[in-house]
């Protein structure tokens, strides 16, 4: 029989537990390394606290698939003693996704898809069966339309340049968007409409409904009015109600939902709700292939857009004696150029296993996984009783995803540096991911940043870095400027979310002295290393 080790201690898979059968999948070896600077205090037997979880949460026992799948798809994570806990940054493919996408391009002449020949031909059927696939998956065949883009950034910037602006109308943010999103309100102020952000509540994070309500009824419905928010949050998890969907359109509004960390571990059914656009990045949803993403658009809404110009592959006609071009209609009038043409048939493939997992299943298990995480996290206290860690956004796994975000403290109430934890996390070959999320504003209401604080921040001009705007926070009472963020998705399972505990656990009674110095920076969501 296999031994298992954590930390230090050894156990025998099943001794003292009913759950004989999980235990080899969930409390998988721990390679013994160097201890870090990090004491271990914290010696819990992991079969012990399998069976605790299992107790509170026995639905996680009805994904028992996921844990198959883990071995016969994503070995490589065990194999090489990886924790990933960065599925909001991107989601991990299956082996089969790329084996089977490999013998596709293998057996077949795939030629730039803008032409008669054969193996032109070859390339539009499936380009488009890849689409018509990204349709029926969202249930949205009939009533939308499918563009295939670069990412979901990519998807949000067609929106922004295509949206009919204008002085009197609007473009209403929430204070909780990716700055793929925010980056719409340059359009917006370009062409005159007035640029609003709805504030979130506090500790929550979810939208302010009443701040909504008033902003959403100042629209002029004879205007443009866009408003845009994410189904979920990259930084809090939170799930934003999509009722705010027909609410919005009710008083006149146009409806861009950011669906880019909503649907890995979530179904989005575009018959029971019918926003205007919808962005996605599909690496987030089965990890394989990158560079593709997509925006949906309602047919009903599809002439409301208008290029701000056109390009190889989106006119039906361009002269250039006459200046003038005839746009083509539906999704050829938004895909610049040559799509990746070779990568978009791996749409299909990753789809199709997306739903041979069962999107439902993904989520029992993220939503099992995260309230454990919450619950365990919040009870890690110091020798002297205080919090060690700080959640942002909500503490139960209603109506929010697998993504959690916080900081650590040490006894004192002094942050600890969170870009020092990401750096022994890797030691133990944690994947999070750590400062903003390009998601400043969730990050500013959680951690109470004011505009003071930003002004104080670019007080030295516009040379401005996270690490020296954190210096500042610092000095402005201790806040933090930046965050650690950690997420759960397809290929997660228990010993994941106990190694990160357990780590988690290792910083009782540290100081910023013991845990020692980071030696890497952050610079504007790069890791710039020494000598890199
Ligand atoms: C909510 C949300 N929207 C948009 C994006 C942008 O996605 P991409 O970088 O794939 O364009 C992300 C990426 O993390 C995201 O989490």
């Amino acid at each position: 029989m296999q031994a298992y080790i954590l930390q230090g201690e050894t156990t025998q898979p099943g001794a003292g537990s009913r759950h004989r059968a999980y235990t080899s999948l969930h409390c998988r070896p721990v390679p013994r390394r160097k201890e870090p600077v990090v004491s271990r205090r914290v010696r819990i037997g992991c079969v012990t606290t399998f069976a605790r979880f299992l107790d509170t949460h026995p639905d996680y026992a009805t994904t028992s698939a996921l844990d198959e799948l883990r071995t016969s798809e994503y070995g490589r994570l065990d194999s090489q003693g990886h924790v990933y806990l960065d599925y909001t940054g991107g989601g991990l493919h299956a082996d089969s996704q790329v084996l089977e996408h490999t013998r596709l391009l293998s057996e077949h002449v795939f030629g730039n898809p803008h032409s008669a020949s054969p193996s032109s031909t070859d390339t539009t059927r499936l380009v488009e069966r890849a689409r018509a696939r990204v349709l029926a998956y969202f249930n949205g065949t009939s009533e939308y339309t499918a563009v295939f883009t670069l990412n979901a950034s990519g998807a949000l910037k067609l929106v922004g340049e295509s949206y009919p602006f204008e002085p009197g109308g609007r473009l209403l943010l929430t204070v909780d968007n990716h700055n793929s999103v925010n980056g719409i309100r340059e359009f917006a102020r370009g062409k005159g409409a007035a640029v609003d952000y709805a504030p979130l509540t506090m500790p929550e994070l979810r939208i302010d409904a009443s701040e909504m309500d008033a902003r959403l009824a100042q629209a002029d419905p004879a205007r443009g009015n866009l408003l845009a928010f994410p189904a979920q949050s990259n930084f809090s998890g939170v799930k934003h109600p999509l009722a705010l969907i027909d609410a919005a359109r009710g008083h006149g509004w146009d409806v861009l939902l950011d669906a880019a960390a909503f649907v890995p571990t979530n179904r989005l059914d575009l018959r029971e709700v019918t926003p205007d656009f919808v962005t996605v990045s599909f690496y987030k949803m089965f990890g394989y292939p990158t560079g593709v993403g997509c925006l949906l658009i309602r047919n009903a809404r599809l002439s409301r857009l208008h290029r701000p110009w056109f390009a190889g592959g989106t006119v039906n006609f361009a002269t250039v004696q006459g200046r003038l071009h005839v746009l083509s209609p539906r999704e050829a009038g938004f895909e610049d150029g040559t799509l990746n043409y070779l990568s978009v048939p791996a749409v299909e493939i990753g789809l199709r296993h997306l739903e041979r997992v069962g999107i439902d299943m993904i989520q029992t298990r993220v939503q099992s996984l995260t309230d454990w995480l919450l619950t365990e996290l919040l009870a890690l206290r110091h020798g002297n009783g205080r919090h060690m860690v700080r959640l942002y956004g909500p503490a139960t796994p209603t109506e929010r995803g697998g993504t959690v975000t916080m900081n650590f403290y040490d006894p004192n109430g002094h942050l600890l540096d969170y870009r020092r934890i990401e750096e022994l996390a890797g030691l133990e070959r944690i994947s999070l991911r750590t400062g903003c999320f390009c998601n400043p504003g969730a990050g500013e209401t959680a951690e109470g940043l004011t505009e003071d604080d930003m002004r104080a921040g670019l007080a030295d001009g516009t040379d401005i870095s996270l690490p020296r705007f954190l210096q500042v926070m610092q000095q402005r009472g201790g806040k933090s400027a930046g965050a650690i963020r950690v997420s759960l998705g397809l290929a997660s399972n228990f010993a994941d979310v106990d190694h990160f505990l357990t780590f988690a656990a290792g910083f009782r009674d540290q100081t910023t002295i013991t845990i020692g110095a980071v030696t890497f920076d952050i610079e504007s969501c790069r890791v710039i290393r020494d000598g890199s």
